[in-house]
């Protein structure tokens, strides 16, 4: 199949009830694993390229790769851009063909944040590319968040009114306690400010940071209407857990496909979890 927007897949998310996964790539085998799983578990699936793995593998290899992925699976397959913090970086990724786009302007004030993410959605809106925007600050696990600072750092529901309003944002990443990384103690998440946001708006919901998040916490998650989640250090920890029992258990092997293959393997199984965990499993 051709690459879909973010919208061909949340709207039916949206509307059964489960989540779509959005899972981080950066090189073949990890782009092999989640279209592997997809096809066998039979789901939507967004394939992300954060600008790390952009700078790691070369725009028009990522792209070549989820392309032809896409062009080889019976189903939808969506190639997001995650994090954009840099617009012209956000425009090549359009022009390359990615399908969709996150322009990250949470660390701007609101109007300029606002004022950014119009401007992208207003050029990919007209080559039809859908466009993710982030309200609020998703943290580092290090980030030690107190009772005082989350009123500061957490999606203000109002703010999230006003923002989705006035963009007409895609879809909406918001700040409730997730973050990016290995968790150092179990993230809680503040499930009465997902309903709030809910309740002003029907924007789509993307939670971030989700590797490491209790699976009884995603379910309600999903169940309050978070309709993308983003899973990036699990897959990172399952390919390379495996490449490095590998090594231990062969270190004579000279064979890249030897350690790859296995790894590919491992990535593959968690990803097939996680898309029964939220849901989208059978939907495609
Ligand atoms: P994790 O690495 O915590 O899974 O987060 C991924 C993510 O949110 C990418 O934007």
């Amino acid at each position: 199949m051709n690459l879909v927007r973010l919208g061909d897949v949340l709207g039916p998310a949206e509307k059964g009830g489960y989540a779509v996964g959005a899972f981080n790539a950066n090189n073949m085998e990890i782009v092999q694993a989640i279209i592997e799983a997809a096809v066998e578990e039979r789901s939507p699936v967004i394939i992300q390229a954060s600008q790390g793995a952009i700078k790691y593998a070369g725009l028009e290899f990522i792209v070549a790769l989820v392309k032809t992925a896409a062009q080889n699976a019976d189903v939808p397959v969506v190639l997001h851009l995650d994090h954009g913090t840099d617009f012209a970086q956000v425009m090549r990724c359009i022009r390359h063909g990615f399908s969709s786009v996150m322009y990250d302007g949470s660390k701007l004030p609101l109007e300029d944040n606002i004022l950014m993410t119009s401007r992208v959605i207003e050029i990919a809106r007209a080559v039809g590319v859908s466009v993710e925007a982030e309200l609020g600050k998703i943290g580092g696990t290090e980030d030690d968040v107190s009772v005082e600072e989350r009123d500061a750092l957490f999606t203000d529901p109002r703010e999230a009114e006003i923002f989705a309003r006035e963009t007409g944002v895609d879809a909406l990443a918001i700040a409730i306690g997730t973050a990016h990384g290995v968790y150092k103690g179990e993230p809680k998440l503040d499930f009465p400010r997902l309903k709030r946001i809910r309740e002003l708006t029907d924007v789509p919901i993307v939670l971030h940071g989700s590797s490491g998040v209790p699976d009884d916490a995603i379910r309600q998650a999903v169940e309050l209407g978070v309709s993308k989640i983003n899973i990036d250090t699990d897959i990172r920890q399952a390919f390379m857990g495996k490449a490095a029992e590998h090594m231990r258990e062969n270190p004579d092997n000279i064979d890249p496909r030897k350690l790859l293959a296995p790894a590919k393997e491992s990535a593959k199984k968690i990803i097939k979890e996680k898309m029964r965990l939220f849901g989208s499993a059978g939907k495609a």
